[in-house]
């Protein structure tokens, strides 16, 4: 696991979209994973930025969302699916059908779990899986005691996310209680994880996931098992890292050969 520690919030922004674009213009059908949330919005600021100055453009790419929530009224403006578009789709030049988000109408629940594993399959693969972190360290909406090997289903959200999400919705009590994720299985499936996490509130969850055991208590420990996670953090949320040093010292001595920016020439 790759962990970058940035001055600002802002400079992990900068930073996402660099490995966006990246992948944007070395592949010639590049299949994004992507979150919703507080964490990404800068991020997606920086690439409609770039897109707009003519430097990116995403007409080849595909977009899997990563979870979606249960029983909300179509077009309501807290679904995932109309929060990924007001904040990024509607900006820039995707497809309109290049969004693919999990069916979570009860019809489709009933029909199959597992079909949008299966979408995600005859698309090739997740490239790049935008992830954030809750703070009690689920990754989607994998909670605390979701197996390491789930795919795409239905999650009854815990107490702490509709709290912490309450603030999307006008408070705790209007959050779903109901929502479908990738599974962490589905997850670990991406070619590559990128794991972004801003703030104080994250830095205990970052810290347990980064450098803790790998534990179905810390869904997000399971990127440990992946062979390409990168984890991009400002200083706040990298604050209880023990190895914040060793990541920084990695980082400056980084053969040239390595940076990611030479692999991509
Ligand atoms: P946030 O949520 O980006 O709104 O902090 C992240 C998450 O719960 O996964």
């Amino acid at each position: 696991m790759e962990v970058l520690i940035e001055e600002t919030a802002h400079n992990v922004a900068k930073r996402v979209a660099d490995f966006v674009e990246r992948l944007i213009v070395t592949s010639p059908a590049p299949v994004l994973g992507l979150a919703t949330g507080a964490t990404p919005v800068l991020a997606y600021q920086e690439l409609i930025r770039r897109y707009r100055a003519g430097t990116l453009s995403f007409e080849r790419t595909r977009v899997f969302l990563l979870d979606e929530y249960v029983g909300l009224a179509a077009g309501h403006p807290g679904s995932y699916g109309s929060t990924i578009r007001r904040e990024l789709i509607d900006h820039i030049d995707m497809a309109t059908d290049a969004l693919m988000v999990p069916a979570s109408d009860a019809a489709s629940l009933r029909a199959s779990s597992h079909c949008y594993d299966a979408e995600i399959r005859d698309a090739g693969g997740i490239d790049l899986q935008l992830l954030g972190i809750g703070s009690q360290g689920h990754i989607g909406f994998n909670e605390p005691g979701s197996s390491l090997s789930s795919r795409t289903r239905i999650k009854t959200l815990a107490a702490s996310t509709r709290r912490d999400n309450g603030r999307f919705f006008g408070g705790a009590d209007e959050v779903p209680r109901h929502a479908v994720t990738q599974g962490i299985g589905t997850i670990l499936d991406a070619r590559q994880l990128l794991l972004i996490a801003i703030g104080s509130t994250k830095a205990k969850a970052v810290a347990a996931a980064v450098e803790g055991p790998i534990t179905s208590m810390v869904p997000a420990s399971a990127l440990q098992l992946h062979p390409h996670a990168t984890v991009v953090l400002d200083h706040s949320a990298a604050a209880d890292l023990q190895l914040a040093e060793y990541y920084a010292v990695v980082q400056r001595h980084k053969p040239q050969w390595l940076r990611p920016e030479q692999a991509a020439e």
